[in-house]
C-alpha cells in the first residue's frame, strides 16, 4: 500500500527511468529517499526495459507510468492529479547514429518533449514556485569537438555537430529561457559518456562485448583515434543526486570522468579482458576488430573539466575506469537473458542497417 502522496515529502518525477541511466538514477532515488515518492514516466521505446528496474518495481515509495512526453495533454494531466513538485529529465532520443538516419524524431522527443514537461510544470506551479526544481539532464557534446587539448567548462560556447547534439543543445537552450522568462527553477547538467550495466548494445562498449560473445566484427570507426571521457554510471548518478539536493538555481554543472580514451585503446584493453573472462587465447578477440567507414560529422574529441561540481558540490568518480570495466563486463557475463531479449525484434533490422 502506498502512502497517499501529500504523506510524502517530495512527488518526484524521473522520466526515462526504464532506459540506461535512468534506471540507475530511479533506484539510487527510490533506495536511498524513502520520504520520496519517485513516479518514473516512460514510453518504454526500444531503449527502455523495464527488466532494468524489476528489483524496486514493488517498492511502497515507486510508482511506473507508460506515457510519451510528446503527449502534451498527458503529460498536463499526470501533473495535475500526481502533483509533481521536482522533475528529473532524462528521457531522450540518446544515439547519434540514429539521429543520423532519423533526425526529426530527436527534434520531438529531445525538444518538444522537453517544452511539453516546463509547460507542465509551470501550469501546475504558478504562484509557487518554492522548493519546486526542473532539472534537465544533458550531454557534453552540445559544445561541439574539442582539439588536441582543452576541456569542457560551462563557459565553453555551444557547437552541436550531429542532430543528436543540436536536439540536446536546443532542450538546454529552452530550459535556461524557461529559466529567464517564465523564472522556472532549473539545473543542467551536461555529462560526459557513461557505461555500466544496462546500456543498450548500440552504443560502443555493450555492443563490442556483445560481439566479442558471439565472435562478430568489431566495427570501428574511421581510424579509431576518437577521444571520449569515459564515467561509470552509478557515479553519473551519484552527481545527479548532489546536483539535485544542492546545485545552485539557474546553474549548469559539468560531470566527466577525468578519464580520456582514443577508441582503439580502449577496444583493445576490452579485448584483453574478454579474452581472460571467456578463457580465449591472447589476442583472439582484437583479431575480430574490422575499420569501417567513418561516422559522418564525427566529433574528434570530448574531455570534460568537471572542477565546478568537484568544488561545489564535492563529487568525484567512485570507480576506476579498471574497476567500472570489469564490472560491466561481469554485468553483461551474468546477464546474457538481458541482452538476448534486448537484441530480439528491431534490434536485428537497426543492426543491418548501420552495419552489413
Ligand atoms: P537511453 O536511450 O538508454 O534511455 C532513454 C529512455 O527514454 C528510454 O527508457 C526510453 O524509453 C525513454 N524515452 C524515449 N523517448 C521517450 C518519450 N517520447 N516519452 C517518454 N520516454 C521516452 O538513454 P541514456 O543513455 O540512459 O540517456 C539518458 C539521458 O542522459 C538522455 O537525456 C541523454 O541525452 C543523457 N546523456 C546520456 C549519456 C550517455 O553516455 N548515455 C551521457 C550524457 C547525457
Ligand atoms: O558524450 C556523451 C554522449 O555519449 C551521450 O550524450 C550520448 O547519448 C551517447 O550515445 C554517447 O555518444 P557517443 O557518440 O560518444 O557514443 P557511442 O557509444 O555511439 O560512440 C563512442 C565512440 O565510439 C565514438 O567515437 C564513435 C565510436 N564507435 C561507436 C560505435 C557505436 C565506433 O567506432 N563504432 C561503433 O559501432
Amino acid at each position: 500500500m502506498k502512502m497517499e502522496d501529500k504523506a510524502f515529502k517530495k512527488n518526484i518525477l524521473i522520466t526515462g527511468g526504464a532506459g540506461f541511466i535512468g534506471s540507475h538514477v530511479v533506484r539510487l532515488f527510490v533506495k536511498k529517499y524513502p520520504q520520496y515518492h519517485i513516479f518514473n514516466l516512460d514510453d518504454l521505446t526500444y531503449a527502455g526495459n523495464l527488466e532494468n528496474i524489476k528489483d524496486i518495481e514493488k517498492a511502497s515509495n515507486y510508482d511506473f507510468i507508460k506515457a510519451d512526453i510528446n503527449d502534451a495533454d498527458q503529460i498536463k494531466e499526470l501533473f495535475q492529479i500526481h502533483q509533481f513538485d521536482s522533475v528529473i529529465h532524462l528521457a531522450a532520443e540518446s544515439h547519434v547514429d540514429r539521429s543520423i538516419s532519423n533526425p526529426k524524431i530527436f527534434v520531438e522527443t529531445n525538444v518538444t518533449g522537453t517544452i511539453n514537461l516546463m509547460e507542465a510544470a509551470l501550469e501546475t506551479w504558478r504562484g509557487n514556485l518554492e522548493n519546486k526544481l526542473f532539472y534537465h539532464i544533458s550531454t557534453d557534446e552540445v559544445y561541439g569537438s574539442l582539439g588536441e587539448t582543452g576541456l569542457f567548462t560551462e563557459t565553453t560556447a555551444y557547437d552541436p555537430n550531429s542532430p543528436y547534439s543540436a536536439s540536446k543543445a536546443a532542450s538546454d537552450h529552452f530550459v535556461r529561457a524557461y529559466g529567464e522568462t517564465y523564472n522556472l527553477p532549473y539545473v543542467i547538467s551536461n555529462c560526459s559518456n557513461n557505461y555500466g550495466p544496462n546500456q543498450f548494445p548500440e552504443k560502443l562498449i555493450p555492443l563490442f562485448i556483445n560481439n566479442i560473445i558471439a565472435n562478430k566484427a568489431l566495427p570501428v570507426y574511421g581510424d579509431g583515434r576518437y577521444t571520449r571521457d569515459w564515467l561509470y554510471v552509478i557515479d553519473h548518478a551519484r552527481a545527479i543526486d548532489l546536483a539535485f539536493h544542492k546545485g545552485k538555481n539557474k546553474s549548469t554543472y559539468n560531470i566527466g570522468g577525468f578519464n580520456e580514451w582514443q577508441n582503439i585503446d580502449l577496444i583493445k584493453l576490452l579485448c584483453e579482458i574478454m579474452d581472460k573472462k571467456l578463457n580465449r587465447s591472447a589476442g583472439e578477440s582484437e583479431a575480430l576488430i574490422t575499420f569501417i567507414k567513418d561516422r559522418p560529422g564525427h566529433d574528434k574529441r570530448y574531455a570534460i573539466d568537471a572542477s565546478k561540481i568537484n568544488k561545489e558540490l564535492g563529487w568525484e568518480p567512485s570507480v576506476t575506469f579498471e574497476e567500472g570495466l570489469m564490472k560491466t563486463v561481469e554485468w553483461y557475463l551474468q546477464n546474457q537473458n538481458w541482452i538476448r531479449a534486448v537484441v530480439s525484434g528491431s534490434y536485428q533490422e537497426y543492426y543491418k542497417k548501420q552495419y552489413l
